[in-house]
């Protein structure tokens, strides 16, 4: 093989050679709309008639493509419906907007044509994409949502809230704005919610969220969500919420000091593939995913006749027979472990330096506890992803809600990214 040899050989693979104009041509529905497959919802099996919604309510649901709430739905609904106060640490893209939403729709009574809910985001694009979530889901009900952001003309927004308004989506200065004129009244507003509450208590927004607090109903529900919990979030819940009820999906896990890298590939190749990157790459022990039983038990054959050493795991095998494997490989019994997403919590093998994705995940959360570390370890590892031209639109969406980048494969992968001095 070349100097190039991993390269060449992936290149050769390869359909288009320029990788940022194909993830950007891609045109993408807006997220919320789309159909949920099926591992976002594989936690405890809900379904979205056990929160006994109204019905209209529910039909905006499944019209809006969603089949089983996702986890962030299982832990928020059933407790804002309940009027706790939650306090929530989720990604976006794990069905966060709806976990606030479908709550919210169902509080509102629709009868009284005050403002109930406040919905706070930072930006005036997170505005318009959530409040369009809230039509989406709240079609048939009747429902007046309105969203008001800075950057348009106050006079349209003082004529529309002369006119019934159920639901306020916003961005914090805008609408102190037109509480302090009195034209947006909160007296009724008894639901406060605020995404990416990291960015919204920024010393710069701190001060007029105060105040808006102050506008809202006393003893108003609040549900905040962000990604990160800095020490400003935590003093903000000190201050303001009633014993919050703790959501946190993203256990720690990191994508920090993981280097991660994907290759093109059609599925014929992907043994191939594999084989190259065993060979080029220095790998101390691997993990590698597959998608189903059936595909881990043949891959891991086709390991083994390859000539490397191989374990694998995967949910048809006895517990106690899964335990077992697992200590082994921990033990460094044999180099490559092939598997399904069963164990994917918690893996934390200080000699696991480079996890392949064989078969590329469908969500951001899967890919997260396949490819994340704990953050508290902090070593070094690579991640290899092969792609096939029907993952393209996972790969892209994953890689935008996670916040990371998921580059090509280079020619040479520098050592220092993955292997320990
Ligand atoms: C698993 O991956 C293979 C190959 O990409 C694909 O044909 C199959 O439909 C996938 N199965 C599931 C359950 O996603
Ligand atoms: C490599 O793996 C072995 C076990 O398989 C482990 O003992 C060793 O510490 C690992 N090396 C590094 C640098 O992680």
């Amino acid at each position: 093989m070349s100097a190039n040899g991993l390269a060449q050989q992936l290149q050769n693979t390869h359909i288009s050679s320029n990788d940022q104009d194909w993830k950007k041509s891609l045109a993408l529905p807006t997220r919320d709309t789309r159909p949920q497959t099926e591992d976002v919802t594989a936690t405890k099996g809900n379904d979205f008639e056990d929160y006994f919604l109204k019905r209209e309510l529910l039909m905006g649901i499944f019209e809006a493509g969603f089949e089983k709430p996702s986890p962030i739905q299982e832990e928020s609904i059933p407790i804002a419906l309940a009027g706790r106060d939650i306090l929530a640490r989720a990604k976006n893209g794990t069905g966060k907007t709806a976990a606030f939403i479908i709550p919210a729709l169902e509080k509102v009574n629709l009868t009284k044509s005050r403002i109930q809910t406040l919905i706070l985001v930072p930006t005036r694009e997170l505005a318009l994409q959530t409040s369009q979530v809230c039509r989406n889901l709240g079609k048939h009900m009747g429902v007046q949502v309105m969203v008001t952001t800075g950057g348009t003309t106050l006079k349209d927004d003082i004529l529309r809230l002369g006119q019934t308004v159920h639901i306020l989506v916003a961005t914090p200065g805008r609408v102190l704005d037109l509480a302090g004129k009195g034209v947006a009244d909160l007296s009724d507003c008894t639901m406060l919610i605020m995404d990416e509450a990291d960015k919204l208590l920024s010393p710069e927004f701190q001060p007029i969220i105060e105040q808006l607090i102050a506008f809202c109903k006393p003893g108003r529900q609040i549900l905040l969500y962000s990604a990160t919990f800095p020490m400003i979030v935590k003093s903000f819940k000190d201050k303001y919420l009633n014993k919050p009820y703790e959501i946190n999906l993203m256990d720690e896990l990191t994508l920090r000091g993981v280097t991660q890298y994907y290759a093109y590939v059609e599925e014929r190749q992907k043994v191939h593939c594999l084989n190259t990157l065993f060979s080029k790459l220095q790998i101390n022990q691997s993990i590698i995913f597959c998608n189903s039983t059936s595909r881990v038990e043949l891959l891991a054959k086709k390991i083994t006749e390859l000539g490397y050493s191989c374990f694998y795991i995967h949910a048809k095998m006895l517990q106690s027979h899964r335990n077992r494997v697992f200590h082994d490989f921990r033990n460094g019994k044999t180099r490559h472990l092939v598997c399904s997403d069963l164990l994917t919590r918690g893996i934390d093998i200080q000699a696991v330096n480079v996890v392949i994705d064989f078969d590329f995940p469908k969500n951001a959360e899967t890919y997260l506890h396949r490819i994340g570390r704990s953050g508290r370890f902090g070593h070094l590892g690579l991640a290899i992803n092969l792609i096939t031209y029907e993952d393209r639109f996972n790969l892209y969406r994953i890689e935008q809600e996670l916040g990371t980048e998921i580059a090509p494969i280079p020619p040479v992968i520098d050592k220092s990214l993955y292997v320990a001095p």
